[in-house]
């Protein structure tokens, strides 16, 4: 393959806090393991506000239509919030999930062992957990038509449309069925069939794609509602959860805190493959731009890092470098060290955000 092309778009909050640490990561990859990247820079949401008027300007675009992969820091902000809905941070993320057809969303919500008392679930409950969450990103309510605020009578109305096809619905059941082929075999929906006629086809368009060709993956359905205390109540029976957008968003913010923090949890949006074969893709940490700690040093880059673990994976055919990484962020936090993120153990001082990517190049060295 010849060398890939990422663009980072940092964003907001503590978006470039620890973006800054997944460029050292990428400069340890170049200088130890001989894996050069094209590596270019560009602004999105407020960022991009301040500069263009705009959350995500033409040319951004145009450029994280070109690249291999797209690595997003976080958007948004308090000092945006009275802005115009049009060009709030936060629809330059929208604009790029939807112009780029990123489809299927992948969350793994695993709980690393060193962690695992960190979750407000007790840690039989948690200790183990490895599931994911591919969410249906580019349609249903998020997007659907109509949409806005009217004027009825003598008051205003809000109005937003939940809509599925049939194809938007079966494109992401199978990528879900294929990850779960690549796991333990298992796929939980979530919808409403109970009460919403779009959450009736899902359940149908996916039974069908099962029957049709994944009869070997083990299939159930559940109300996102039950699947919600469910996921509280006993996580370990998922493997893959597919659910629609807004329903997507909600169980993810869920599944994250099993985990113990927010700030652990990576996440890739995938499209249709392009002429390389590998899918369209944009990846991005779970969690926002934690306006509360920006410019602190406290922000806990693991997140990002892990992001960019997925990008060496599902983009850049670099599984076992993934392997890597990820080995060394499992392996620092066995030894103990831990951002503000992660306090409550007894005489633990936090390390700071780059303190935090200075014991990750450690533990890189010492895979050599
Ligand atoms: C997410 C976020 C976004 C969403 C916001 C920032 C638009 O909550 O990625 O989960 O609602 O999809
Ligand atoms: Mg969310």
């Amino acid at each position: 393959m010849s060398t890939p092309s990422l663009l980072i778009l940092p964003g907001d909050g503590i978006g470039p806090e620890v973006m800054e640490q997944v460029r050292r990561v990428i400069g340890w990859f170049d200088d130890k393991r001989g894996l050069a990247i094209d590596v270019s820079e560009d602004l999105v949401g407020g960022a991009a506000y301040d500069k263009h008027g705009v959350p995500l300007a033409d040319e951004t675009m145009a450029k994280a239509q070109e690249v291999d992969a797209v690595l997003l820091g976080a958007v948004g902000g308090p000092k945006y919030d009275n802005l115009d809905f049009s060009v709030k941070p936060e629809r330059g993320l929208l604009r790029l999930r939807k112009e780029m057809d990123l489809f299927s969303n992948l969350r793994p919500a695993q709980c690393f062992d060193a962690l695992a008392d960190f979750s407000s679930l007790k840690r039989d409950i948690v200790a183990g957990l490895d599931i994911v969450i591919v969410r249906e990103l580019t349609s249903g309510v998020y997007f659907g038509e109509p949409r806005g605020i009217i004027e009825e009578g003598n008051e205003r109305v809000g109005i937003n449309t939940q809509r599925y096809t049939e194809s938007e619905i079966e494109r992401v059941a199978r990528s879900a069925f294929e990850l779960a082929r690549r796991r333990s075999n298992k796929v939980c929906s979530m919808e409403k069939a109970n009460v919403m006629e779009s959450g009736i086809l899902w359940r149908d368009v996916v039974n069908e794609v099962h029957q049709a060709d994944y009869a070997d993956v083990e299939l159930s359905h559940m109300y996102a509602d039950n699947g919600a205390m469910q996921l509280v109540r006993a996580p370990k029976q998922f493997d893959v959860i597919l659910t629609d957008n807004l329903f997507g968003d909600i169980l993810s913010d869920c599944a994250a805190m099993l985990t113990g923090s927010l700030g652990m949890l990576p996440s890739a949006s995938l499209g249709a493959p392009m002429e390389n074969g590998r899918p369209k893709a944009m990846y991005e940490p779970v969690h926002g731009s934690a306006p509360d700690i920006t410019g602190q040093g406290k922000a806990n880059p693991i997140a990002c890092i892990l992001s960019f673990a997925m990008a060496l994976r599902y983009s850049f055919d670099q599984g076992a470098e993934a392997d890597r990484l990820e080995a060394a962020i499992e392996g620092v936090l066995a030894d103990g060290v831990r951002t503000a993120d992660l306090l409550g153990e007894e005489g633990v001082t936090p390390v700071s955000t780059s303190g935090m990517g200075d014991a990750i190049l450690a533990k890189l060295d010492a895979s050599l």
